[in-house]
Protein backbone atom coordinates (compact mmCIF):
# COMPACT_ATOMS: atom_id res chain seq x y z
CA UNK A 1 0.00 0.00 0.00
CA UNK A 2 2.32 2.30 1.07
CA UNK A 3 4.74 2.01 -2.44
CA UNK A 4 2.55 2.70 -4.99
CA UNK A 5 3.40 6.48 -4.87
CA UNK A 6 4.88 5.91 -8.35
CA UNK A 7 1.42 5.77 -9.63
CA UNK A 8 -0.47 8.87 -8.55
CA UNK A 9 -1.80 10.02 -11.92
CA UNK A 10 0.06 13.48 -12.78
CA UNK A 11 -2.62 15.73 -13.19
CA UNK A 12 -2.44 18.27 -16.23
CA UNK A 13 -1.63 21.03 -14.14
CA UNK A 14 1.38 19.65 -13.00
CA UNK A 15 2.44 18.61 -16.19
CA UNK A 16 2.25 21.93 -17.76
CA UNK A 17 4.13 22.98 -14.56
CA UNK A 18 6.83 20.63 -15.45
CA UNK A 19 7.01 21.46 -19.19
CA UNK A 20 7.72 25.27 -18.00
CA UNK A 21 10.30 23.91 -15.81
CA UNK A 22 11.92 21.90 -18.67
CA UNK A 23 11.62 24.70 -20.92
CA UNK A 24 13.41 26.93 -18.52
CA UNK A 25 16.06 24.65 -17.69
CA UNK A 26 16.88 24.05 -21.01
CA UNK A 27 17.17 28.26 -22.13
CA UNK A 28 18.64 29.48 -18.82
CA UNK A 29 22.02 28.47 -19.58
CA UNK A 30 21.82 30.45 -22.97
CA UNK A 31 20.44 33.50 -20.83
CA UNK A 32 23.26 32.92 -18.78
CA UNK A 33 25.58 32.68 -21.22
CA UNK A 34 24.40 35.93 -23.15
CA UNK A 35 24.36 37.48 -20.11
CA UNK A 36 27.81 36.78 -19.84
CA UNK A 37 29.07 37.39 -23.07
CA UNK A 38 27.36 40.79 -23.09
CA UNK A 39 28.23 41.58 -19.84
CA UNK A 40 32.29 40.81 -20.80
CA UNK A 41 32.36 42.64 -24.32
CA UNK A 42 31.06 45.41 -21.96
CA UNK A 43 33.44 45.22 -19.45
CA UNK A 44 36.15 43.79 -21.10
CA UNK A 45 35.91 44.48 -24.57
CA UNK A 46 35.46 48.98 -24.74
CA UNK A 47 38.67 50.62 -25.35
CA UNK A 48 38.32 54.11 -24.42
CA UNK A 49 40.74 56.72 -23.35
CA UNK A 50 40.45 59.69 -21.08
CA UNK A 51 40.05 62.41 -23.49
CA UNK A 52 41.08 65.78 -23.03
CA UNK A 53 39.62 68.94 -25.56
CA UNK A 54 42.37 71.35 -24.22
CA UNK A 55 45.36 70.48 -26.50
CA UNK A 56 48.00 71.20 -23.36
CA UNK A 57 45.87 69.11 -20.91
CA UNK A 58 45.93 66.47 -23.64
CA UNK A 59 49.68 66.26 -24.17
CA UNK A 60 50.09 65.97 -20.36
CA UNK A 61 47.58 63.34 -19.92
CA UNK A 62 46.13 62.53 -23.51
CA UNK A 63 46.88 58.95 -24.30
CA UNK A 64 48.86 57.90 -27.60
CA UNK A 65 47.56 54.14 -27.19
CA UNK A 66 50.59 53.09 -24.90
CA UNK A 67 48.14 50.86 -22.35
CA UNK A 68 46.58 48.40 -25.19
CA UNK A 69 50.22 47.31 -25.10
CA UNK A 70 51.70 48.48 -21.96
CA UNK A 71 49.49 49.73 -19.77
CA UNK A 72 49.52 48.73 -15.99
CA UNK A 73 46.19 48.49 -14.48
CA UNK A 74 45.42 51.72 -12.65
CA UNK A 75 45.08 50.30 -9.20
CA UNK A 76 47.86 48.33 -9.27
CA UNK A 77 50.25 51.41 -10.30
CA UNK A 78 48.61 52.98 -6.95
CA UNK A 79 49.00 50.50 -4.50
CA UNK A 80 52.88 49.17 -5.72
CA UNK A 81 54.49 52.04 -3.76
CA UNK A 82 53.02 50.27 -0.97
CA UNK A 83 53.84 46.76 -1.76
CA UNK A 84 57.29 47.77 -2.83
CA UNK A 85 58.67 50.72 -0.81
CA UNK A 86 62.16 49.14 -0.38
CA UNK A 87 62.58 49.71 -4.29
CA UNK A 88 61.95 53.34 -4.64
CA UNK A 89 64.43 55.72 -4.02
CA UNK A 90 62.31 57.99 -1.58
CA UNK A 91 58.69 58.40 -1.28
CA UNK A 92 56.08 57.74 -3.75
CA UNK A 93 56.46 58.24 -7.30
CA UNK A 94 57.32 62.04 -6.70
CA UNK A 95 60.68 60.19 -5.96
CA UNK A 96 61.31 59.02 -9.48
CA UNK A 97 61.13 62.83 -10.34
CA UNK A 98 57.51 62.75 -11.59
CA UNK A 99 55.48 65.43 -11.09
CA UNK A 100 51.94 65.64 -9.70
CA UNK A 101 50.07 69.28 -10.00
CA UNK A 102 47.53 69.51 -7.18
CA UNK A 103 44.21 67.54 -7.04
CA UNK A 104 45.48 64.72 -9.60
CA UNK A 105 46.11 61.27 -8.60
CA UNK A 106 48.15 60.71 -11.67
CA UNK A 107 51.40 62.52 -12.81
CA UNK A 108 52.51 64.51 -16.04
CA UNK A 109 52.93 61.89 -18.34
CA UNK A 110 51.01 59.47 -17.57
CA UNK A 111 47.91 58.55 -19.34
CA UNK A 112 44.39 56.57 -19.00
CA UNK A 113 42.28 54.29 -21.13
CA UNK A 114 39.90 51.85 -20.58
CA UNK A 115 41.37 48.71 -21.92
CA UNK A 116 40.59 44.83 -21.22
CA UNK A 117 38.16 45.35 -18.63
CA UNK A 118 40.57 47.60 -16.41
CA UNK A 119 41.50 51.60 -16.09
CA UNK A 120 44.99 51.33 -17.30
CA UNK A 121 47.72 54.04 -17.29
CA UNK A 122 50.82 54.43 -19.20
CA UNK A 123 53.94 56.78 -19.87
CA UNK A 124 52.82 59.40 -22.77
CA UNK A 125 55.04 61.72 -23.99
CA UNK A 126 55.02 64.60 -21.37
CA UNK A 127 57.01 62.28 -19.28
CA UNK A 128 60.16 62.80 -21.28
CA UNK A 129 59.05 66.23 -22.85
CA UNK A 130 57.50 68.88 -19.45
CA UNK A 131 59.58 69.47 -16.07
CA UNK A 132 59.48 72.48 -13.72
CA UNK A 133 61.83 75.20 -13.24
CA UNK A 134 62.24 77.47 -9.82
CA UNK A 135 63.19 81.20 -9.84
CA UNK A 136 64.70 80.40 -6.05
CA UNK A 137 64.71 77.78 -3.29
CA UNK A 138 61.69 78.57 -1.92
CA UNK A 139 59.35 79.45 -4.72
CA UNK A 140 56.64 77.47 -6.07
CA UNK A 141 58.23 75.13 -9.18
CA UNK A 142 56.27 76.36 -12.15
CA UNK A 143 55.42 73.52 -14.84
CA UNK A 144 56.50 73.98 -18.71
CA UNK A 145 55.72 71.52 -21.27
CA UNK A 146 57.62 71.13 -24.30
CA UNK A 147 61.05 71.40 -21.88
CA UNK A 148 63.24 68.45 -21.29
CA UNK A 149 62.12 66.22 -18.16
CA UNK A 150 65.23 66.64 -16.72
CA UNK A 151 64.05 65.20 -12.99
CA UNK A 152 62.24 62.16 -14.50
CA UNK A 153 65.08 59.38 -13.62
CA UNK A 154 63.00 57.06 -15.98
CA UNK A 155 65.50 54.24 -15.35
CA UNK A 156 64.97 54.34 -11.71
CA UNK A 157 61.20 53.98 -12.76
CA UNK A 158 62.52 51.03 -14.87
CA UNK A 159 64.18 49.84 -12.23
CA UNK A 160 61.46 50.07 -9.73
CA UNK A 161 59.00 47.89 -11.48
CA UNK A 162 61.62 45.24 -12.89
CA UNK A 163 62.76 45.04 -9.13
CA UNK A 164 59.01 44.80 -7.59
CA UNK A 165 57.99 42.38 -10.40
CA UNK A 166 60.81 40.17 -9.02
CA UNK A 167 59.87 40.58 -5.47
CA UNK A 168 57.51 37.95 -3.67
CA UNK A 169 55.81 40.65 -2.94
CA UNK A 170 54.35 40.88 -6.10
CA UNK A 171 51.63 38.14 -5.89
CA UNK A 172 47.57 38.97 -5.57
CA UNK A 173 47.83 37.67 -1.86
CA UNK A 174 49.53 40.92 -1.37
CA UNK A 175 48.50 42.92 -3.44
CA UNK A 176 44.86 42.22 -3.90
CA UNK A 177 43.91 43.25 -0.21
CA UNK A 178 46.23 46.76 -0.42
CA UNK A 179 43.95 47.18 -3.86
CA UNK A 180 40.68 46.62 -1.89
CA UNK A 181 41.75 48.84 1.07
CA UNK A 182 42.34 51.84 -1.52
CA UNK A 183 39.79 51.29 -3.64
CA UNK A 184 36.48 53.75 -2.28
CA UNK A 185 33.78 51.59 -4.20
CA UNK A 186 36.02 48.14 -2.54
CA UNK A 187 36.38 45.32 -5.40
CA UNK A 188 33.74 42.86 -6.74
CA UNK A 189 34.27 39.12 -5.95
CA UNK A 190 34.92 39.02 -9.99
CA UNK A 191 37.70 41.73 -9.35
CA UNK A 192 38.82 39.92 -6.42
CA UNK A 193 39.20 36.40 -7.00
CA UNK A 194 39.57 36.41 -11.11
CA UNK A 195 40.50 40.10 -12.47
CA UNK A 196 43.31 41.07 -10.27
CA UNK A 197 44.69 38.04 -10.05
CA UNK A 198 44.92 37.25 -13.24
CA UNK A 199 46.20 41.01 -14.16
CA UNK A 200 49.19 40.67 -11.45
CA UNK A 201 50.38 37.35 -12.80
CA UNK A 202 50.03 38.84 -16.42
CA UNK A 203 52.02 42.13 -15.52
CA UNK A 204 54.76 40.04 -13.26
CA UNK A 205 55.79 37.92 -16.46
CA UNK A 206 55.88 40.81 -18.84
CA UNK A 207 58.33 42.86 -16.56
CA UNK A 208 60.18 40.01 -15.73
CA UNK A 209 60.52 38.80 -19.76
CA UNK A 210 61.58 43.12 -20.31
CA UNK A 211 63.66 42.50 -17.01
CA UNK A 212 65.77 39.89 -18.79
CA UNK A 213 65.86 41.81 -21.89
CA UNK A 214 66.73 44.76 -20.83
CA UNK A 215 69.19 43.48 -18.95
CA UNK A 216 72.20 45.41 -20.65
CA UNK A 217 70.91 48.68 -19.20
CA UNK A 218 71.94 48.12 -15.79
CA UNK A 219 75.74 47.36 -17.35
CA UNK A 220 75.81 51.07 -18.00
CA UNK A 221 76.94 53.86 -15.97
CA UNK A 222 73.53 55.18 -14.08
CA UNK A 223 71.91 57.56 -16.33
CA UNK A 224 70.58 59.86 -13.67
CA UNK A 225 67.25 62.10 -14.20
CA UNK A 226 66.49 63.75 -17.09
CA UNK A 227 68.40 61.00 -19.77
CA UNK A 228 67.80 57.86 -21.31
CA UNK A 229 69.40 55.17 -23.75
CA UNK A 230 66.91 55.81 -26.62
CA UNK A 231 68.25 53.62 -29.43
CA UNK A 232 69.77 50.99 -27.09
CA UNK A 233 66.18 50.98 -26.20
CA UNK A 234 64.86 50.76 -29.44
CA UNK A 235 67.40 47.71 -30.43
CA UNK A 236 65.81 45.54 -27.47
CA UNK A 237 62.30 45.73 -28.86
CA UNK A 238 63.88 44.51 -32.16
CA UNK A 239 65.20 41.43 -30.45
CA UNK A 240 69.31 42.25 -31.22
CA UNK A 241 71.60 40.27 -29.78
CA UNK A 242 72.44 42.57 -27.28
CA UNK A 243 75.28 40.28 -25.08
CA UNK A 244 76.47 40.12 -28.82
CA UNK A 245 76.89 44.05 -29.70
CA UNK A 246 80.15 45.54 -29.65
CA UNK A 247 80.16 47.49 -26.12
CA UNK A 248 81.06 50.79 -27.79
CA UNK A 249 77.62 50.52 -29.34
CA UNK A 250 76.13 49.71 -26.59
CA UNK A 251 76.21 53.27 -24.10
CA UNK A 252 74.34 55.99 -25.55
CA UNK A 253 72.42 57.88 -22.58
CA UNK A 254 70.98 61.25 -24.13
CA UNK A 255 69.20 64.15 -22.29
CA UNK A 256 65.56 64.47 -23.04
CA UNK A 257 65.15 67.16 -25.68
CA UNK A 258 62.77 70.67 -25.87
CA UNK A 259 60.47 69.15 -28.45
CA UNK A 260 58.92 73.09 -29.15
CA UNK A 261 58.62 74.89 -32.63
CA UNK A 262 58.72 72.09 -34.84
CA UNK A 263 57.17 73.67 -37.58
CA UNK A 264 59.76 75.70 -37.98
CA UNK A 265 62.18 72.32 -37.79
CA UNK A 266 60.62 70.89 -40.76
CA UNK A 267 62.94 72.39 -43.64
CA UNK A 268 65.47 75.20 -43.37
CA UNK A 269 65.43 78.48 -45.87
CA UNK A 270 66.90 76.61 -48.70
CA UNK A 271 63.86 74.11 -48.38
CA UNK A 272 65.75 70.94 -47.13
CA UNK A 273 64.64 69.10 -44.12
CA UNK A 274 66.55 69.42 -40.94
CA UNK A 275 68.38 66.46 -39.68
CA UNK A 276 67.87 65.98 -36.39
CA UNK A 277 68.26 63.83 -33.34
CA UNK A 278 70.96 64.23 -31.40
CA UNK A 279 73.23 62.61 -33.89
CA UNK A 280 70.34 63.89 -36.61
CA UNK A 281 69.38 60.30 -38.00
CA UNK A 282 66.23 61.09 -39.27
CA UNK A 283 65.10 64.85 -41.54
CA UNK A 284 61.42 64.56 -40.90
CA UNK A 285 59.45 65.74 -37.62
CA UNK A 286 56.38 63.13 -38.22
CA UNK A 287 58.61 60.18 -38.12
CA UNK A 288 60.53 61.36 -34.94
CA UNK A 289 57.57 61.97 -33.59
CA UNK A 290 55.99 58.30 -34.39
CA UNK A 291 59.50 57.18 -33.44
CA UNK A 292 58.85 58.61 -30.02
CA UNK A 293 55.44 56.96 -29.47
CA UNK A 294 57.62 53.67 -29.17
CA UNK A 295 58.71 55.61 -25.79
CA UNK A 296 55.05 56.24 -24.97
CA UNK A 297 54.95 51.44 -24.92
CA UNK A 298 52.90 52.13 -28.46
CA UNK A 299 53.76 49.20 -31.42
CA UNK A 300 51.98 49.85 -34.53
CA UNK A 301 49.38 48.14 -34.39
CA UNK A 302 48.60 49.73 -30.62
CA UNK A 303 49.63 53.39 -31.34
CA UNK A 304 46.07 56.08 -31.61
CA UNK A 305 47.00 57.80 -34.29
CA UNK A 306 44.66 60.25 -34.48
CA UNK A 307 46.12 60.98 -30.55
CA UNK A 308 49.64 61.45 -31.94
CA UNK A 309 48.39 63.68 -34.78
CA UNK A 310 46.52 65.54 -32.14
CA UNK A 311 50.31 66.16 -30.56
CA UNK A 312 51.88 66.65 -33.31
CA UNK A 313 49.59 69.81 -34.89
CA UNK A 314 50.37 71.19 -31.27
CA UNK A 315 53.96 70.81 -31.14
CA UNK A 316 54.14 72.97 -34.92
CA UNK A 317 54.20 76.04 -33.05
CA UNK A 318 54.23 74.74 -29.29
CA UNK A 319 56.80 77.82 -28.20
CA UNK A 320 59.01 78.10 -24.87
CA UNK A 321 57.97 80.63 -22.26
CA UNK A 322 60.18 83.58 -21.90
CA UNK A 323 63.44 83.91 -19.48
CA UNK A 324 61.63 84.95 -16.35
CA UNK A 325 64.39 88.08 -15.12
CA UNK A 326 65.07 91.09 -16.86
CA UNK A 327 67.62 91.26 -19.37
CA UNK A 328 70.01 93.63 -19.75
CA UNK A 329 69.55 95.17 -22.94
CA UNK A 330 72.93 96.41 -23.64
CA UNK A 331 74.76 93.42 -22.97
CA UNK A 332 72.49 91.64 -25.03
CA UNK A 333 72.89 93.26 -27.76
CA UNK A 334 76.91 93.03 -27.65
CA UNK A 335 76.41 89.50 -27.14
CA UNK A 336 74.26 89.21 -29.94
CA UNK A 337 76.95 90.37 -32.38
CA UNK A 338 79.08 88.17 -30.90
CA UNK A 339 77.04 85.49 -31.40
CA UNK A 340 75.77 86.22 -35.08
CA UNK A 341 79.64 86.24 -35.81
CA UNK A 342 80.51 82.67 -33.68
CA UNK A 343 77.43 80.99 -33.48
CA UNK A 344 74.61 81.73 -35.60
CA UNK A 345 75.84 79.77 -38.53
CA UNK A 346 75.49 76.33 -37.11
CA UNK A 347 72.08 77.49 -34.40
CA UNK A 348 70.54 80.23 -36.11
CA UNK A 349 69.86 83.67 -35.84
CA UNK A 350 67.74 83.70 -32.61
CA UNK A 351 65.41 81.52 -30.49
CA UNK A 352 62.68 82.27 -33.38
CA UNK A 353 64.82 82.13 -36.54
CA UNK A 354 66.31 79.21 -37.55
CA UNK A 355 68.09 80.54 -40.71
CA UNK A 356 71.54 79.49 -41.08
CA UNK A 357 73.81 78.37 -43.03
CA UNK A 358 74.21 75.23 -41.38
CA UNK A 359 71.61 74.94 -39.05
CA UNK A 360 70.06 71.27 -39.10
CA UNK A 361 72.56 69.63 -40.54
CA UNK A 362 75.33 67.35 -38.89
CA UNK A 363 78.93 68.32 -37.82
CA UNK A 364 81.26 65.77 -38.01
CA UNK A 365 82.39 64.08 -34.79
CA UNK A 366 85.97 65.01 -35.37
CA UNK A 367 84.98 68.60 -35.87
CA UNK A 368 82.59 68.96 -32.51
CA UNK A 369 84.72 66.12 -30.66
CA UNK A 370 82.16 65.97 -27.93
CA UNK A 371 81.44 62.22 -26.13
CA UNK A 372 80.80 59.51 -29.33
CA UNK A 373 79.04 57.31 -27.16
CA UNK A 374 75.34 58.38 -28.22
CA UNK A 375 76.91 58.40 -32.22
CA UNK A 376 78.13 54.86 -32.02
CA UNK A 377 75.00 53.58 -30.81
CA UNK A 378 73.04 54.52 -33.32
CA UNK A 379 74.11 51.35 -35.51
CA UNK A 380 73.52 51.67 -40.05
CA UNK A 381 71.60 47.63 -38.38
CA UNK A 382 69.40 49.21 -36.61
CA UNK A 383 68.87 52.00 -39.08
CA UNK A 384 67.71 49.23 -41.28
CA UNK A 385 64.99 47.57 -39.23
CA UNK A 386 64.05 50.96 -38.67
CA UNK A 387 62.97 51.06 -42.03
CA UNK A 388 60.77 47.90 -41.47
CA UNK A 389 58.25 49.63 -38.79
CA UNK A 390 55.06 50.34 -39.88
CA UNK A 391 55.61 48.30 -43.43
CA UNK A 392 52.34 47.80 -44.88
CA UNK A 393 51.07 51.82 -43.53
CA UNK A 394 51.40 54.67 -45.22
CA UNK A 395 53.70 56.22 -42.91
CA UNK A 396 56.46 53.21 -43.31
CA UNK A 397 59.44 54.61 -41.69
CA UNK A 398 61.94 55.62 -44.58
CA UNK A 399 64.40 58.84 -43.27
CA UNK A 400 66.29 57.09 -40.81
CA UNK A 401 69.97 56.76 -41.69
CA UNK A 402 73.23 56.40 -39.73
CA UNK A 403 75.34 59.71 -39.24
CA UNK A 404 78.75 60.69 -38.54
CA UNK A 405 78.51 63.36 -36.30
CA UNK A 406 76.10 65.56 -34.33
CA UNK A 407 73.18 67.90 -35.15
CA UNK A 408 73.47 71.40 -35.54
CA UNK A 409 70.06 72.09 -33.58
CA UNK A 410 67.88 75.63 -32.86
CA UNK A 411 68.44 77.08 -29.55
CA UNK A 412 64.86 77.81 -28.86
CA UNK A 413 64.25 78.18 -24.93
CA UNK A 414 67.61 77.05 -24.70
CA UNK A 415 68.01 78.61 -21.22
CA UNK A 416 65.53 75.69 -20.06
CA UNK A 417 67.57 72.41 -21.88
CA UNK A 418 70.76 72.18 -19.40
CA UNK A 419 72.85 70.21 -18.81
CA UNK A 420 73.92 71.01 -22.15
CA UNK A 421 75.31 68.83 -24.79
CA UNK A 422 73.72 65.49 -26.00
CA UNK A 423 74.97 63.51 -23.24
CA UNK A 424 73.94 66.50 -20.42
CA UNK A 425 77.65 66.85 -19.34
CA UNK A 426 77.47 70.40 -18.87
CA UNK A 427 75.46 72.56 -15.72
CA UNK A 428 75.32 75.64 -17.64
CA UNK A 429 75.83 77.83 -20.50
CA UNK A 430 78.37 79.76 -19.19
CA UNK A 431 80.35 76.32 -18.49
CA UNK A 432 79.99 75.40 -22.22
CA UNK A 433 81.58 78.60 -23.26
CA UNK A 434 85.02 77.70 -21.34
CA UNK A 435 87.81 75.58 -22.34
CA UNK A 436 86.52 71.59 -21.93
CA UNK A 437 89.55 71.29 -19.24
CA UNK A 438 87.71 74.12 -16.94
CA UNK A 439 84.18 72.46 -17.13
CA UNK A 440 82.88 71.34 -13.83
CA UNK A 441 84.18 67.49 -13.84
CA UNK A 442 81.08 66.44 -10.72
CA UNK A 443 78.17 68.15 -10.82
CA UNK A 444 74.46 67.83 -9.96
CA UNK A 445 71.75 67.04 -11.62
CA UNK A 446 67.65 67.30 -10.94
CA UNK A 447 67.51 70.42 -9.60
CA UNK A 448 64.79 72.60 -10.64
CA UNK A 449 66.31 76.09 -9.48
CA UNK A 450 67.98 78.00 -12.23
CA UNK A 451 70.97 79.85 -11.94
CA UNK A 452 70.61 83.03 -13.03
CA UNK A 453 74.16 84.37 -13.57
CA UNK A 454 75.64 81.02 -15.34
CA UNK A 455 72.11 79.88 -17.08
CA UNK A 456 71.55 76.43 -16.33
CA UNK A 457 69.98 74.76 -13.19
CA UNK A 458 71.78 74.89 -9.64
CA UNK A 459 74.08 71.73 -9.99
CA UNK A 460 76.79 72.50 -7.25
CA UNK A 461 74.15 71.04 -3.83
CA UNK A 462 74.15 67.54 -3.50
CA UNK A 463 70.11 67.36 -2.13
CA UNK A 464 67.02 69.46 -3.00
CA UNK A 465 64.16 69.15 -0.27
CA UNK A 466 65.18 66.55 1.37
CA UNK A 467 65.34 64.62 -1.70
CA UNK A 468 68.99 63.64 -3.07
CA UNK A 469 70.08 64.72 -6.51
CA UNK A 470 72.06 63.13 -8.90
CA UNK A 471 75.66 63.24 -9.06
CA UNK A 472 77.05 63.12 -12.52
CA UNK A 473 80.37 62.21 -13.30
CA UNK A 474 81.74 63.30 -16.17
CA UNK A 475 85.03 61.06 -16.02
CA UNK A 476 82.85 57.51 -16.79
CA UNK A 477 82.10 55.91 -20.15
CA UNK A 478 79.60 58.14 -22.15
CA UNK A 479 79.57 60.98 -19.46
CA UNK A 480 82.67 63.00 -21.25
CA UNK A 481 82.48 66.65 -21.46
CA UNK A 482 84.67 67.53 -23.81
CA UNK A 483 84.50 69.05 -27.34
CA UNK A 484 82.34 71.78 -28.38
CA UNK A 485 86.01 73.81 -27.67
CA UNK A 486 88.13 76.27 -29.46
CA UNK A 487 88.05 79.66 -30.64
CA UNK A 488 85.55 78.68 -33.53
CA UNK A 489 82.85 77.70 -30.13
CA UNK A 490 83.77 80.63 -28.46
CA UNK A 491 85.40 78.89 -25.69
CA UNK A 492 88.44 81.47 -26.08
CA UNK A 493 86.61 84.79 -26.52
CA UNK A 494 86.94 87.50 -23.15
CA UNK A 495 85.44 86.72 -19.92
CA UNK A 496 83.10 89.49 -20.75
CA UNK A 497 82.76 88.98 -24.15
CA UNK A 498 80.98 85.18 -22.73
CA UNK A 499 78.98 86.87 -20.48
CA UNK A 500 77.83 88.96 -23.35
CA UNK A 501 76.72 85.90 -25.10
CA UNK A 502 74.97 84.41 -22.26
CA UNK A 503 72.86 87.38 -21.48
CA UNK A 504 71.29 86.95 -25.47
CA UNK A 505 71.07 83.54 -25.14
CA UNK A 506 68.56 84.60 -21.84
CA UNK A 507 66.16 86.26 -25.08
CA UNK A 508 65.80 82.74 -26.89
C1 LIG B 1 61.03 57.78 -22.66
C2 LIG B 1 61.16 59.19 -22.86
C3 LIG B 1 60.49 59.79 -24.07
C4 LIG B 1 59.16 59.74 -24.39
C5 LIG B 1 58.06 59.04 -23.66
C6 LIG B 1 59.02 60.53 -25.58
N1 LIG B 1 60.23 61.04 -25.96
FE1 LIG B 1 60.58 62.32 -27.45
N2 LIG B 1 62.57 62.09 -27.22
C7 LIG B 1 63.16 61.45 -26.16
C8 LIG B 1 64.61 61.45 -26.34
C9 LIG B 1 65.65 60.87 -25.40
C10 LIG B 1 64.86 62.10 -27.56
C11 LIG B 1 66.23 62.34 -28.21
C12 LIG B 1 66.58 61.13 -29.00
C13 LIG B 1 68.03 61.13 -29.45
O1 LIG B 1 68.36 61.80 -30.42
O2 LIG B 1 68.81 60.40 -28.83
C14 LIG B 1 63.54 62.50 -28.07
C15 LIG B 1 63.35 63.21 -29.24
C16 LIG B 1 62.14 63.69 -29.66
C17 LIG B 1 61.96 64.56 -30.80
C18 LIG B 1 63.03 65.09 -31.70
C19 LIG B 1 63.41 66.45 -31.30
C20 LIG B 1 63.67 67.28 -32.52
O3 LIG B 1 63.85 68.46 -32.38
O4 LIG B 1 63.65 66.72 -33.61
C21 LIG B 1 60.63 64.80 -30.92
C22 LIG B 1 59.94 65.66 -31.96
C23 LIG B 1 59.97 64.07 -29.86
N3 LIG B 1 60.92 63.43 -29.11
C24 LIG B 1 58.61 64.05 -29.68
C25 LIG B 1 57.98 63.15 -28.82
C26 LIG B 1 56.57 62.85 -28.86
C27 LIG B 1 55.57 63.48 -29.80
C28 LIG B 1 56.35 61.89 -27.93
C29 LIG B 1 55.06 61.17 -27.63
C30 LIG B 1 54.44 60.51 -28.73
C31 LIG B 1 57.64 61.62 -27.28
N4 LIG B 1 58.60 62.39 -27.87
C32 LIG B 1 57.81 60.71 -26.25
C33 LIG B 1 62.51 60.87 -25.09
C34 LIG B 1 61.15 60.60 -25.07
C1 LIG C 1 80.19 74.16 -36.29
C2 LIG C 1 78.89 74.28 -35.74
C3 LIG C 1 78.75 74.89 -34.34
C4 LIG C 1 79.17 76.11 -33.90
C5 LIG C 1 80.01 77.13 -34.63
C6 LIG C 1 78.63 76.25 -32.56
N1 LIG C 1 77.94 75.13 -32.22
FE1 LIG C 1 76.90 74.86 -30.54
N2 LIG C 1 76.56 72.94 -31.06
C7 LIG C 1 76.92 72.36 -32.23
C8 LIG C 1 76.64 70.96 -32.19
C9 LIG C 1 76.87 69.95 -33.29
C10 LIG C 1 76.10 70.71 -30.91
C11 LIG C 1 75.67 69.35 -30.35
C12 LIG C 1 76.90 68.68 -29.78
C13 LIG C 1 76.58 67.54 -28.84
O1 LIG C 1 75.51 67.56 -28.23
O2 LIG C 1 77.41 66.63 -28.70
C14 LIG C 1 76.03 71.98 -30.25
C15 LIG C 1 75.50 72.18 -28.99
C16 LIG C 1 75.30 73.42 -28.42
C17 LIG C 1 74.55 73.66 -27.23
C18 LIG C 1 73.83 72.61 -26.40
C19 LIG C 1 72.40 72.41 -26.85
C20 LIG C 1 71.62 71.54 -25.92
O3 LIG C 1 70.39 71.45 -26.09
O4 LIG C 1 72.18 70.93 -25.00
C21 LIG C 1 74.60 75.00 -26.99
C22 LIG C 1 73.95 75.75 -25.85
C23 LIG C 1 75.41 75.58 -28.02
N3 LIG C 1 75.80 74.59 -28.90
C24 LIG C 1 75.73 76.92 -28.09
C25 LIG C 1 76.65 77.43 -28.98
C26 LIG C 1 77.15 78.77 -28.92
C27 LIG C 1 76.74 79.80 -27.91
C28 LIG C 1 78.03 78.90 -29.95
C29 LIG C 1 78.85 80.08 -30.33
C30 LIG C 1 79.69 80.62 -29.30
C31 LIG C 1 78.05 77.63 -30.65
N4 LIG C 1 77.22 76.77 -30.04
C32 LIG C 1 78.80 77.36 -31.77
C33 LIG C 1 77.45 73.00 -33.32
C34 LIG C 1 78.00 74.28 -33.28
Amino acid sequence: MSNDKNNIPISPRSLHRLRLLGRFLLWFPLVLAVGAIGYAIQRFGNDEPVRYRDPVQHFMYGSTGGERESGFPYWIWQVLPKVCPQHLPGKGYQSLGMLFEAGRDLPVGMSMRRSLGLDRVFLNCAACHTSTVRTAPDAVPVLITGMPAHRFDIRAFESFFFNCAADPKFSAEFIVPEIAAAKPDGLSLLDRYLVYPVAISIMRERLLMLRGRFDFVFGQPDWGPGRVDTFNSAKVLFNFPMHRLPPKELLGASDFPSIWNQGRRMRRDDGERMELHWDGNNTHTEERNKSAAFGTGTTPPTLDLKAVARVEEWLLTAAPPAWPWAVDEALAARGKALYGEYCAACHGASGQDFAGQRVGHVTPIAEIATDRARLDSYTYDLAVNQATLYAGYPHRFKYFRKTFGYANMPLDGIWLRAPYLHNGSVPTLRDLLEPAAQRPPVFYRGDDVLDQTRVGFVASVAERDGQALFRYDTSLPGNGNQGHDGPRYGTALAPEDKDAIVEYLKTF
